[in-house]
């Protein structure tokens, strides 16, 4: 094991704020697959690293829907961009979110599951029929926001995927698409192939040695990052000038499975639990007459659960954190 421990280089000069990583930072790493890959190549790759790359998931018609939407809102409604007085807290240094754009946004409906990512999805999460809808969001860093040091981390993950054979499908899976070009100057999300496998970056580090690597991924607008939750990932910072704009899905594995741990010979492993305690999906689609959509959509948490109860009530909405848009 040859790499040394030096951490990523902190630009802000900022002593309080983290480094990001080990500085194993790997330029032109990334094996990128056109949409029209075989999902079969695609998932072997996944299932060795974790994540992988789709080069072309938006056309450009897409990019502009997108983007219109982005600039529009931010105009119309800054206020659910965070671009208001009352700035939100839990993105406070993270950039810009606007956080749940489909409860109010049927336009964009069409993205949730779309014809060149959802293909894959559903290989990577065991079948069209498994995929469940977790969390729609757009985010944005800003021209000339600074560094922001975010450190590595991984999202939702559960305990038994240490554990469990066969390790996927994995319980929750994201896609980022990048709605803005990523090249070396901008913020770029950043991979640590095979570290999902790992309960901290320092175990993957000293485990992985030679192959330990931290990848940022550069690409055109229209670029789909889809990754298991548990891998860890950052947004490594750029110059602090040139900005990103990303659009952000998360998918749950729905239904039960088969499959096995070392001490038993089977189990079933249940649906993944819901993943956050506030994301709220609109009547339309929580109640949609097609059962096929209403069963991608029925993940429900508690607050789900009460506002569907109060007949989708837009007070009992409104008292509910990020309900208020
Ligand atoms: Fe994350």
């Amino acid at each position: 094991m040859s790499v040394k421990l030096v951490a990523q280089e902190n630009k802000s000069g900022d002593p309080d704020l983290a480094a990001q990583g080990f500085g194993c930072v790997k330029e032109n790493g990334i094996k990128v697959f056109p949409v029209e890959s075989d999902p079969a190549d695609i998932y072997a790759f996944f299932e060795q690293n974790g994540f992988a790359v789709l080069s072309d998931s938006l056309g450009s018609e897409d990019v502009d829907f997108l983007n219109n939407f982005c600039d529009e809102s931010q105009r119309r409604d800054p206020g659910v961009w965070g671009l208001s007085d009352k700035r939100k807290p839990h993105h406070r240094n993270q950039g810009l979110i606007f956080s749940q754009p489909l409860l109010d946004h049927p336009e964009l409906d069409r993205f949730t599951r779309h014809p060149n990512s959802f293909p894959v999805v559903a290989h990577l999460l065991g079948g069209k029929e498994h995929v469940r809808f977790a969390e729609f969001n757009l985010r944005e860093t800003p021209a000339n926001s600074g560094v922001g040091a975010m450190n590595f981390h991984h999202d939702a993950t559960i305990e038994d995927r240490f554990l469990r054979s066969p390790y996927l499908p994995c319980d929750y899976l994201c896609a980022i698409h990048y709605l803005s070009d990523v090249g070396e100057a901008n913020p770029a999300f950043c991979v640590v192939p095979g570290s999902n496998k790992f309960e901290t970056l320092k175990e993957a580090h000293d485990a992985l040695g030679d192959d330990y690597q931290e990848l940022p991924i550069r690409g055109a607008a229209g670029t789909c990052i889809l990754y298991d939750t548990a891998l860890f990932h950052t947004r490594l910072d750029g110059d602090g000038i040139q900005p990103r704009r990303t659009w952000h899905q998360y998918y749950a594995r729905g239904g039960w499975l088969q499959s096995a741990l070392p001490t038993t010979s089977k189990y079933r492993r249940s649906p993944s639990p819901v993943l956050t305690d506030w994301n709220l999906f609109p009547e339309r689609l929580a109640m949609h007459e097609n059962l096929e959509v209403r069963m991608f959509f029925s993940h429900w948490n508690t607050a789900q659960g009460e506002w569907a109860a109060s007949g989708f009530d837009p007070e009992v909405r409104k008292a509910m954190p990020r309900g208020e848009q």
